[in-house]
């Protein structure tokens, strides 16, 4: 009966030791705010509305060359030629295929939520016979990409409106491999000037505060060389 006794004391003990090792879990408040908004902040931000499958031509619009200068965003990562890079919320692709060509010896795992957006992404994969693009259908909190593969992901004007930010960065580390890298391309909030909504703007230190709720990530550089974002960039340690 003792021995039974203190068993049951050790189990207890364990799971309490357990319980205060595990990762606590994000604190999402529910509550209105911005109509571009969903009711659901993290940090004190509230969550943009994921932009719809039916706004796929405004990704395409010829303005992004002078807006967004992807030439110079590709610049800035550095890119060898032989990494596996993750475009997290492809959207149409206008970044996937620049990307796509700039590593030949590597490949673009496109990821999506919407089978709208895989959808075009397949006829563009088709109609540029470029093939080292990989089309993953992702979950709102889980972009399945697989363990220890990913050398870079890449996220442009995406971060904001994850529905699950917490769960997605997650994933996202879990996949990368050690030493990889996470690229946040975020619409400055700092900036007045930038003609973006709000909730899909971002400021560097709101960012650099969401990421302590990762310890496996660890700020790398932010680079500011684009007109309207930053490029903020953590390695995974
Ligand atoms: C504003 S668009 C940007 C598209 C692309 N990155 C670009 O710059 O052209 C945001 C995209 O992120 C996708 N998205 C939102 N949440 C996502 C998630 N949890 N996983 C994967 N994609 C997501 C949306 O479906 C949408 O296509």
């Amino acid at each position: 009966m003792k021995l039974a006794q203190n068993l049951a004391c050790w189990v207890l003990l364990v799971v309490l030791v357990n319980g205060t090792q595990a990762q606590s879990p994000p604190v999402y408040q529910v509550r209105p705010g911005d109509r571009d908004g969903i009711p659901k902040w993290y940090h004190g931000r509230q969550i943009a509305q994921v932009m719809g499958h039916q706004g796929a031509g405004w990704l395409e619009r010829p303005e992004r060359e002078i807006e967004e200068q992807p030439a110079k965003l590709i610049r800035a990562l550095r890119l060898k030629g032989d990494e596996v890079v993750a475009d997290i919320g492809a959207g149409s692709g206008y970044y996937t295929f620049r990307f796509a060509t700039k590593v030949p010896k590597g490949k673009v795992l496109a990821v999506e939520i919407q089978p709208e957006m895989l959808e075009l992404l397949e006829k563009r994969k088709t109609a540029t016979g470029i093939k080292n693009v990989e089309l993953v259908l992702g979950k709102e909190n889980d972009p399945a990409m697989g363990d220890s593969r990913v050398d870079l992901v890449v996220m442009v004007d995406v971060y904001h409106e994850f529905n699950y930010p917490f769960e997605m960065i997650e994933s996202m580390v879990k996949s990368l491999k050690p030493g990889g890298r996470i690229a946040f391309v975020e619409f400055r909030l700092e900036d007045p000037a930038v003609p973006i909504k709000l909730v899909h703007k971002m400021t560097e230190k709101q960012l650099r505060k969401e990421m302590k709720d990762h310890p496996m990530l660890e700020h790398d550089e932010t680079i500011e060389t684009l007109p309207w974002q930053h490029i903020i960039v953590f390695k995974k340690k």
